[in-house]
């Protein structure tokens, strides 16, 4: 059944029956959100902004605040709506919950680097789970925007680079995020940011979009098409321009293809200010005609900017908006609220000391923290078989300015969790040890500044151990929104620091902590391995140890193109082949460089290996409307269990307009113990094989298809499948 027609009859009376009831001052009040972290004082009233908020909340003149403190503060304004309004309409409280809240998961970019949806959904319905404790109904989660540009900060925050694999994780992420344990006990996700947001010009936050229509509903769209499939009860409208029109008036986007086409029926909400910001986009004169152009392209719901409930009824009272269109944004809010049950249960139930107290976290939350975090980790190098490390080793160094780290691995968007919570690398690797290893830490190097001051005693520490593990990465500052960066290199001096330290001609393992992929070829002629471990939360370094010592063979894969150097940005696998593929002179090629990335899509090592058989099909021809059917089988050659994201990519070779060299299609996530093998099956059907035709439709042309399975996207075997006319 498609979820996204969630609304049933009764919903849709009952709250056009409170619509009745309703003036148009507090109707537009519904269609108002504020944010209650943002408490200005006025210095001519002397009011803070919290004050303001609180009378507007007990005149029936606000929808939905977040950032509230907790869920004394939650009752309390519930109270005041239930004691001062005429329509007792519950706020929605939100919050930015995007990979956990007491319990902080890894980034959501290192999540989908383990290619486990499932695992996925259930950390954010444990994040949901523990935002109700504060009496948060509303998470502005998932975040699917697809991005092929790691300069860009909020690709963290992201699936990465490819629609479909971000297709399967907004599916994931909306089911999981939207609990519904009872009135009270529910919350709505927010997918976002609605659209094209990680296309940013120069991968510069809030930046020029301006794609071809293909563009955005071949790469774009699908992720949120899956969400509203799944039953997402609301979407944000982003900051940034499309074609020459900001979301927030783009009514192409909000009505024509969310309303018109998918038949979303959730709230669209604007991401902060951006209903102001079209005056400064140039698109509005001023806040009059900024209200004048959401209300008119669809946006339901204005965060924070205060515009709509200042300027919606006047322009409702002299003709200029039609009524109707704020009643169906009012309606489709009183819908989700009656949806999550709060005109029966707005007070917080959820009981926080189940789920986290001042000391510990659930511990059913840790262990999927653990999960998800070494699930995620990439090994991306490891030479001579330095890991995994033994137990047996005398002495280990532990280097780098993000070995202790606690606040870094929480990473962006972690303000819910606590430093104190985190297990560093340099506790996950002094726990994982027995006592006849000694471990010696030094920082070495700073992230924010080149000083070398602490190279001497790191050369000394290096030198007396058997082998190194270098700690490098990103602050947690470093990633996420508005933290972009134009090199992809590893900050400060810890450059200078590898470098150093292999000079010494110990084994050197790096651990790369960072938000983002990064470009540092250089550090495959310093190292000996390389453990890709993202900002990985609260269970950062006991995951990480797992890996070093072989407690657990690594399986995370990449889901975004490591590139040689920020100049071949934006590099993705999902490239087209032009007229003059890569190769000598005068083809699409550097004079600098080469045009293949340092690590592409897919990839991951693991501590053992793994033979793809061939590939068995039925039928070589199928005619359109068939599913085609293939197998092949995996054998773990190794000697340890592993897991292996088995990944199968279709290229269309011959169509009305040019297709991707390879576009992923399905993936399989297989465990095999040593010697083991297995066969894994996948299904080709008319969606893995149609395309947007030169006229936009979407429809299977016949003719030759190409299918590789293999371990990564530049990788595996292929057949031709033929699509009959
Ligand atoms: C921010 C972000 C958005 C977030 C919102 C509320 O600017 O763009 O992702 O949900 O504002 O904090």
């Amino acid at each position: 059944m498609n979820q996204h027609k969630w609304t049933t009859p009764e919903i849709r009376s009952k709250a056009a029956e409170i619509l009745s009831r309703m003036s148009l001052e507090e109707k537009a009040g519904q269609m108002t959100q504020y944010d209650w972290g943002f408490n200005p004082i006025n210095p001519d009233t002397g009011l803070s902004q919290r004050d303001v908020i609180i009378d507007q909340i007990a005149q029936g003149k606000v929808g939905s605040v977040f950032n509230l403190p907790g869920a004394e503060q939650a009752n309390s304004l519930q109270k005041l709506i239930l004691d001062k309004t005429a329509n007792g309409i519950p706020l929605l409280i939100g919050r930015d919950v995007i990979h956990g809240y007491r319990t902080i998961f890894p980034i959501p970019l290192a999540q989908s680097s383990a290619w486990n949806p499932e695992l996925a959904g259930k950390t954010a319905a444990a994040s949901s789970r523990e935002a109700q404790t504060d009496g948060v109904a509303w998470v502005f989660a998932p975040m699917i925007d697809v991005t092929r540009d790691p300069r860009w900060g909020r690709i963290a925050e992201s699936i990465g680079e490819d629609p479909y694999l971000a297709s399967v994780y907004a599916k994931a992420w909306v089911e999981g995020a939207q609990t519904d344990d009872g009135p009270g006990l529910a919350t709505a996700s927010c997918p976002k940011h609605f659209a094209a947001y990680g296309l940013a010009e120069a991968g510069r936050d809030y930046n020029t979009v301006d794609i071809s229509d293909r563009m955005l509903r071949e790469v774009i769209l699908p992720p949120f098409r899956e969400a509203v499939e799944s039953g997402a009860l609301s979407i944000m409208a982003s900051f940034n321009e499309i074609n020459g029109t900001p979301a927030c008036a783009n009514r192409y986007l909000l009505t024509t293809i969310l309303r018109e086409e998918w038949g979303f029926e959730g709230i669209v909400v604007s991401d902060y200010n951006a209903v102001q910001e079209l005056i400064t986009h140039g698109v509005a004169a001023d806040e009059e005609e900024a209200c004048l152009l959401s209300i008119n392209a669809g946006l339901d719901m204005d965060m924070s900017s205060g515009i709509y409930i200042r300027y919606l009824p006047k322009l409702v009272r002299e003709g200029k908006v039609d009524e109707r269109l704020v009643d169906e944004a009012v309606l489709r809010i009183i819908a989700v609220k009656l949806k999550l049950g709060l005109f029966e249960q707005p007070f917080v139930t959820a009981i926080a000391s189940e789920y986290a107290t001042e000391s510990s976290l659930p511990p059913e939350h840790l262990s999927l923290a653990r999960q998800s975090a070494r699930e995620s980790i990439v090994l991306l190098r490891n030479e001579k078989e330095t890991l995994p490390l033994s137990r047996s080793t005398a002495s280990i160094a532990v280097i780098g300015p993000l070995a202790k780290s606690l606040q870094d691995p929480l990473g962006c968007w972690s303000f819910d969790g606590r430093p104190d919570d985190v297990v560093s690398l340099l506790e996950g690797i002094r726990q994982s040890v027995g006592s006849n290893t000694a471990i010696h830490y030094t920082q070495g190097c700073d992230v924010e500044s080149d000083s070398d001051a602490g190279l001497d005693e790191a050369l000394e520490t290096a030198h007396q151990a058997d082998v190194v593990v270098l700690a490098l990465g990103e602050t947690y500052l470093m990633s996420g929104e508005a933290r972009c960066r134009t090199s992809l290199d590893l900050p400060g001096g810890q450059r200078k620091l590898a470098e150093a330290v292999a000079a010494l001609g110990k084994p050197v393992v790096a651990v790369l902590i960072t938000g983002r992929p990064l470009a540092i070829p250089w550090l495959q002629d310093c190292t000996d391995s390389i453990v890709q471990a993202w900002h990985l939360g609260v269970q950062s370094g006991h995951a990480i140890a797992e890996v070093l010592f072989g407690d657990y063979n690594p399986s995370g894969r990449l889901t975004a193109t490591f590139p040689l150097n920020v100049g071949q940005i934006p590099i993705y696998y999902y490239r087209k082949n032009t007229g003059r593929p890569p190769g000598g002179v005068y083809t699409s090629y550097y004079i600098d460089s080469s045009t293949d990335p340092l690590y592409p899509f897919g990839y991951g090592l693991s501590y053992t290996s793994f033979r793809y058989g061939a590939i068995r099909y039925e039928k070589q021809r199928i005619s359109k409307d068939e599913a085609f059917e293939l197998s092949i089988e995996i054998t773990n050659t190794g000697t340890r269990e592993g897991e292996e994201v088995v990944q199968c990519y279709i290229r269309d070779e011959v169509a009305s307009v040019t297709q991707p060299l390879k576009k992923l299609a399905a993936f399989r996530k297989i465990k095999l113990a040593p010697g083991e093998t297995t066969t894994v099956s996948f299904t080709i059907s008319e969606s893995s094989l149609a395309i947007l035709d030169a006229d936009m439709n979407l429809t299977v042309e016949p003719g030759h298809f190409t299918i590789w399975i293999g371990a990564n996207s530049s990788a595996g075997e292929s057949v031709r499948l033929t699509v009959e006319a």
